[in-house]
């Protein structure tokens, strides 16, 4: 057996041996040696229809959901119509919401047993438009953030925009809809956002120097 090489974001909920109340979150690297037993034995035929980074991040969902859902490796793990990931449900099952993301080589995946969750993972990357792509999808207040903290700012914006716009299933259209949803510099950690008058949790990490990890949830 072997230990994923999750790592535990600071989120502080009243009590956190309570699986219930957790999210749990996954970061892979789909070239090593965890991945490639991953996916020997948590495949599914199903994912067959997938590319190699998909089918590594279903393998590892499954891996994750063991402890929490009865036979987690027989189950298919599919697309909605709007690309939103589904974990296939058994009569009368209350299932965690889960999220994916790739980014080069590496893969996240998240589940919690919460009402909408998000999860987005980005890499930096030196020749990227940074202010062009801000100009085109940001908010006023996100694209100054931008033009005063550079790369960073810009890689927490943008993944805490993408992690929102999967939680919300609205995707591309919001993530490219230039209204600011993160108006104030963000660090790592939990920060809280009211949008449209609900509350929101955005959470940062940043797991490589090169790697922005972002998670939006709503409890
Ligand atoms: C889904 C989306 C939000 C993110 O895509 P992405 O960052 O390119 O890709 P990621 O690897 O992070 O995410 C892919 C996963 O998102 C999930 N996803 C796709 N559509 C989704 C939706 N509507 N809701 C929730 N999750 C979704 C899928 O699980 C997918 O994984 P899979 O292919 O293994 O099933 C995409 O629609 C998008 O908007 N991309 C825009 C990228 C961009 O140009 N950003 C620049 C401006 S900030």
């Amino acid at each position: 057996m072997f230990e994923i090489p999750g790592f535990s974001l600071p989120i502080s909920f009243p009590d956190r041996r309570e699986s219930k109340r957790r999210i749990t979150l996954a970061l892979l690297d789909q070239d090593g040696d965890i991945a490639k037993e991953l996916l020997a034995g948590w495949s599914h035929a199903t994912d067959a229809a997938y590319s190699p980074a998909s089918r590594c991040a279903r393998a590892l969902l499954r891996h994750m959901l063991e402890r929490e859902i009865e036979t987690s490796r027989q189950r298919a793990i599919s697309r909605d119509a709007s690309g939103r990931p589904v974990l296939e449900a058994r009569a009368g099952e209350i299932l965690p919401i889960i999220s994916i993301s790739h980014a080069g080589r590496f893969i996240a995946a998240a589940y919690g047993f919460v009402a909408r969750l998000g999860l987005d993972l980005e890499s930096s990357a030196k020749t990227r438009d940074l202010q062009g792509i801000a100009e085109l999808a940001f908010g006023p207040a996100e694209r100054r953030q931008v033009e005063q903290h550079g790369p960073d700012a810009f890689y927490r914006i943008w993944t805490g925009r993408e992690a929102l716009a999967k939680a919300t299933g609205r995707a591309f259209a919001q993530v490219m809809d230039r209204r600011d949803y993160i108006s104030e510099a963000l660090s790592e950690g939990v920060a809280q956002l009211y949008l449209d008058g609900e509350a929101w949790s955005l959470a940062h990490a940043r797991p490589l120097e090169h790697l922005f990890l972002a998670v939006a949830w709503q409890d």
